[in-house]
C-alpha cells in the first residue's frame, strides 16, 4: 500500500528557533503507528522524502534500501535457520510486521515459500501456534464474547474486506482439533489469496470462531492462547455461528466467505445452510473436489481411458472424499452417463471398510456412496470381518485411487502392487495433510508400480514427477472469479467449471507433472477465475454482463507486492 508522501494527520511542522523543523509529539506517535502497522511500513525502504516529511529520521537506520535488498536481507535469514518451522514463524512475523515485503518475497519463489506459509509447514503452526503468538492477525470471536460480534466487525480497519476465511479450528488437516491454534489455516489460506489470486493484504479477514477445543492437551496447556473449554455442541454451537454469519452479511453483504477445516457434519451442515446466504463455499468439499477432479482429468490425457471407463476407488469418505465422489459423479453424467451407472464406478471405503448400505448410522455423504450388499456377495475376500481397502482393490480392480483419510500409510505395498497388477497406468492420489498423514510417500508409490503410476500428493513431497494436488489450485482463482463477477452464490457449476479449466491446462512446461508448475499459480488462478466468472453469468448469478468479464478485467484486480 502506498505510504501517502504527506505529513501524517494533523502533524504541523513548526520550526523552532534554530529554523530546524519541530516535529511535535503527536507526530512521533504517528510516525510510530506507520511503522507499527504491517500494512503501511516499508521498513528501510521509506525515501529519504518520505522520512523527512513523516518524521522518521532516527526511528530508521540511514540506509535507505528497496523492496529488493530488503528480500534478499529475508531471504538470507530465512535460509540461515534450523527448519521449516522456524521459517514459518519468521513468515509469520515478517507478515505482521511489513505485508508488502512479506507478500513480495513469497510471490517471488512461491515454490519455496508455498510449504513454508502453507502445508506442509502449516500443520505444525497450527499446533504450536500458541507458543509462537506475537501480535493479533485476523478475529477471534470466541463463544464467551458472542453477543460482542457485530461491534467487532464494526471496527473501520475492516471496511475494505472482500474475502474472509473462517474456522473453527475443530479438524485442521488432518491434525484433529487445535482449538484456537487453527487460525493458522486461515492465515496461511489468505496469503495463498493475496500471492496467487492477487487480492489485496487490507482486503482478506482471517476469523476463528473460538468455541472451545476438545483437544485436552491444548486445553491443559499453560500457553494455550483459546478458550480453555471443551467444544461447545448442538444447538449452542448452531445459535453462536448464526450469529456470526448475520453478523457478516449485515457488515460485509458482497463479502466472499470462505469455509476452512470444519469437521465433517458441520463442514456440511454450514455449507448447505448458508450458501444462499452468503456468498461462500466449503473449500474441503468443493475446493479438493474440484481440485482432484482437475487433476484426474488431466491425467485422463495421459492414460488414454475415457472419465466413463474409469474404476475408482476412494479411501476416506469425509468431507474431502465424499465431495470428490459427488463431483467425479456429475463430471461423468456430464459425459453421458446415468447418475446410476456414474455412481456404478464409485467405491468408498472408510473405517467400517467398504461403505454398504446395511452398515448402521451412515453420515448422510456416506448414504449416496454404499454399495449393495448383494454386489459383493461374489467377492473373494481375506477375512470374514469387513471389507478392507485390500480387498476391495483386488476384487473391483480400480484404476484411480484417492486418499483422504488422514491416515499415514494406508496405501501399502500389497495395496498397491495388487492395483499395479490390474491396470496399466495406474492413477494414485494420497491427498490427506500434512506429509505425516499421507496414505503413502510417492517414491513408495513408483517403486511399487515400476513408475507406472501417475502420481499427486496433497503435501509436496520434492519427489521428481509427482504432481501436487492441492487446492492451491483452485481456490484462489474460484474467489477471484466469483468476485469479479459479482456473483451471488457460488454453484456447483463454477466449481465443475473450475475443475475442466485446470484439467484443460495442462503442465504449462512442467515436463515432472500432471498440472502446472507452482510458479505459475497466478496465471492458474487469473485463467481459472476468467472461466469461473463467465460460468457465474450463465448459472444466473453474476451482476456483471459477461462483455465486461474479459482477462483485462480479472488482471486489473489482481494485486502484486509492491511499495507503489
Ligand atoms: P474428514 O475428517 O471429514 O474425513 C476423513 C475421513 O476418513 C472420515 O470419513 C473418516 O471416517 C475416514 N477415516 C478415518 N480413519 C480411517 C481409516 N482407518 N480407514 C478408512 N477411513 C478412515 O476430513 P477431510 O476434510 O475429508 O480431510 C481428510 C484429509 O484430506 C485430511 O488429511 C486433509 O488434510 C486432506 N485434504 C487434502 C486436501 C488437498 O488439497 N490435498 C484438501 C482437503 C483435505
Amino acid at each position: 500500500m502506498p505510504v501517502p508522501i504527506s505529513s501524517p494527520a494533523g502533524s504541523a511542522c513548526a520550526s523552532d528557533t534554530h529554523g530546524r523543523p519541530d516535529i511535535a509529539p503527536h507526530a512521533h506517535a504517528a510516525a510510530r503507528a506507520l511503522l507499527g502497522d504491517p500494512l503501511t511500513n516499508k521498513g528501510t525502504a521509506f525515501t529519504e522524502a518520505e522520512r523527512d516529511v513523516l518524521g522518521l529520521h532516527g526511528l530508521l537506520p540511514p540506509h535507505v534500501g528497496t523492496l529488493d535488498s530488503q528480500i534478499a536481507r529475508r531471504r538470507r535469514a530465512l535460509e540461515g535457520m534450523a527448519d521449516d518451522f522456524h521459517r514459518y514463524a519468521f513468515l509469520r512475523e515478517l507478515q505482521d510486521s511489513n505485508e508488502v515485503l512479506f507478500h513480495a518475497l513469497v510471490q517471488h519463489d512461491l515454490p519455496r515459500m508455498l510449504p513454508l506459509v502453507y502445508t506442509p509447514t502449516v500443520g505444525e503452526g497450527c499446533e504450536r501456534f500458541s507458543e509462537i503468538w506475537r501480535r493479533p492477525r485476523g478475529l477471534f470471536l470466541s463463544y464467551p464474547n458472542r453477543d460482542k460480534i457485530a461491534d467487532i466487525l464494526a471496527d473501520p480497519a475492516l471496511d475494505r474486506v472482500k474475502v474472509i476465511v473462517v474456522s473453527d479450528g475443530e479438524r485442521i488437516l488432518g491434525l484433529g482439533d487445535q482449538g484456537a491454534g487453527g487460525m493458522g489455516i486461515p492465515i496461511g489460506k489468505l496469503a495463498l489469496y493475496t500471492a496467487c489470486a492477487g487480492i489485496h493484504p487490507a482486503e482478506v479477514l482471517p476469523i476463528l470462531l473460538d468455541v472451545g477445543t476438545d483437544n485436552a492437551a491444548r486445553r491443559d496447556d499453560p500457553l494455550y492462547v483459546g478458550w480453555r473449554n471443551p467444544r461447545i455442541r448442538g444447538g449452542d454451537y448452531d445459535a453462536f455461528v448464526e450469529t456470526f454469519v448475520e453478523a457478516v452479511v449485515e457488515r460485509f453483504p458482497n463479502v466472499l466467505l470462505q469455509w476452512e477445516d470444519f469437521a465433517g457434519k458441520n463442514a456440511y451442515d454450514l455449507l448447505e445452510r448458508y450458501r444462499g446466504t452468503l456468498l461462500s463455499f466449503n473449500d474441503d468439499i468443493q475446493g479438493t473436489a474440484a481440485t482432484a477432479t482437475g487433476t484426474l482429468l488431466a491425467a485422463i490425457r495421459h492414460t488414454g481411458v475415457p472419465l466413463t471407463e474409469q474404476r475408482v476407488v476412494l479411501f476416506g469418505a469425509g468431507a474431502a472424499g465424499s465431495g470428490v465422489a459427488e463431483m467425479l459423479v456429475r463430471a461423468m453424467m456430464d459425459e453421458g452417463l446415468s447418475e446410476q451407472a456414474a455412481r456404478a464406478r464409485l467405491w468408498a471405503v472408510d473405517r467400517d471398510g467398504l461403505i454398504l448400505s446395511d452398515i448402521p448410522r451412515l453420515p448422510d455423504q456416506q448414504v449416496k456412496l454404499a454399495r449393495d450388499a448383494a454386489e459383493v456377495a461374489g467377492w473373494t475376500l481375506s477375512g470374514s470381518h469387513q471389507i478392507g481397502l485390500l480387498d476391495t482393490v483386488v476384487n473391483v480392480r480400480p484404476t484411480v485411487l484417492i486418499g483422504a483419510s488422514g491416515q499415514m500409510g494406508a496405501f501399502g505395498e500389497a495395496v498397491v502392487r495388487a492395483m499395479a497388477a490390474g491396470c496399466e497406468r495406474p492413477v494414485i492420489f494420497p491427498l490427506s495433510n500434512p506429509i505425516s498423514r499421507a496414505e503413502a510417500h510417492p517414491a513408495d508409490l513408483l517403486a511399487w508400480t515400476d513408475g507406472r503410476a501417475l502420481v499427486g500428493t496433497g503435501s509436496p513431497f520434492g519427489v521428481e514427477g509427482v504432481t501436487q494436488v492441492n487446492n492451491v489450485y483452485i481456490f484462489p482463482g474460484v474467489g477471484l472469479g466469483a468476485i469479479a463477477a459479482g456473483a451471488l452464490a457460488v454453484t456447483d457449476g463454477m466449481f465443475m467449471a473450475a475443475a475442466r479449466a485446470l484439467g484443460d491446462l495442462g503442465s504449462m512446461g512442467n515436463a515432472a507433472g500432471l498440472l502446472p508448475p507452482i510458479d505459475r499459480l497466478r496465471d492458474v488462478a487469473q485463467h481459472i477465475a476468467l472461466v469461473v466468472a463467465h460460468q457465474a453469468v450463465e448459472d444466473g448469478v453474476a451482476t456483471l454482463v459477461r462483455s465486461v468479464l474479459t482477462p483485462e478485467h480479472i488482471a486489473g484486480l489482481m494485486w502484486s507486492a509492491s511499495y507503489g
